[in-house]
């Protein structure tokens, strides 16, 4: 992709993660679709910056329908998307930090929802624009691999969806692969996010920053890598 302009559609883009990346794109001369639950302030005010390359759609990625709906929006604007961002996420463990004796899993399929399903619906519904060398991200979690967790024992939900969400990509990569769509699963660090808190180790918008660059010069990371750090090193699964 080097130092061309994208085209970009990113989940979750009100805020955190999602919305860093947002405004670096936007700042590079990039076009952003935002695709978003909850709009927020700093998205409107981002689009009074912004008016010819930000577009603002509805979409919940826990509803299909919601999706659809996002897609269809998101067609009549634009044939294609560079990339496809797959961001949105929830950690309902977050102040729980509990072991599985405490752990209530009728619960768990909220999660599983939004940080599993979700980005399989959005992958799903926004298929038809990608195209030949249009790349598909994911935002999983170092949290969701089993070789880096030897020992934590608390936010099982979360843990498991991430889990979940690297092999479902794995496997969608493998379909998306044959016609020359490249794939990406990212580790974002613990950041100083809602989600991550105030005590996490990263600055989100230097992550976010790297992370950017990190989507557009994924080619050079070469086809077999498919879960990386913010650095692009790779993660073990
Ligand atoms: N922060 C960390 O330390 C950390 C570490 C590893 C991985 N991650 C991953 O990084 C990604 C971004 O996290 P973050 O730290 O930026 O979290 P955040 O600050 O809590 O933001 C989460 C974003 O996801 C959106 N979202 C949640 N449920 C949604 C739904 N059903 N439909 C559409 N959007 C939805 C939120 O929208 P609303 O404003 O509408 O709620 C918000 O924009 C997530 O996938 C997370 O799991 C984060």
């Amino acid at each position: 992709m080097g130092t061309q302009k994208n085209i970009a559609a990113v989940t979750g883009a009100s805020r955190g993660l999602g919305l860093i990346m947002t405004r670096e794109f936007l700042a590079a001369g990039d076009t952003v679709f935002a695709l978003v639950r909850n709009e927020g302030t700093a998205l409107s005010l981002l689009l009074r910056q912004f008016p010819q390359n930000l577009t603002i759609i509805p979409c919940d990625v826990g509803s299909t329908e919601s999706v659809v709906k996002a897609a269809a929006e998101t067609a009549l604007r634009t044939d294609h998307l560079d990339m496809l961002i797959n961001n949105a996420g929830v950690n309902l463990d977050l102040g729980h930090a509990v072991d599985f004796t405490q752990t209530d899993f009728d619960e768990m399929e909220k999660t599983f929802n939004v940080n599993t399903a979700g980005v399989m619906r959005v992958v799903k519904a926004f298929d038809f624009l990608l195209k030949e060398g249009s790349w598909s991200f994911a935002v999983s979690s170092s949290a969701g691999s089993i070789s880096r967790n030897p020992s934590t024992e608390v936010e099982i939900a979360y843990r498991v969806s991430k889990a979940a969400l690297n092999m479902a990509f794995r496997l969608y990569s493998n379909t998306v692969r044959k016609r020359k769509v490249g794939t990406l699963l990212i580790d974002p660090g613990w950041m100083r996010t809602d989600m991550g808190g105030p005590g996490a180790s990263c600055d989100p918008e230097e992550n976010g920053r790297l992370i950017v660059g990190l989507l557009k010069s994924a080619g050079a990371l070469g086809g077999e890598t498919l879960f990386v750090d913010f650095h692009g090193k790779e993660v073990p699964w």
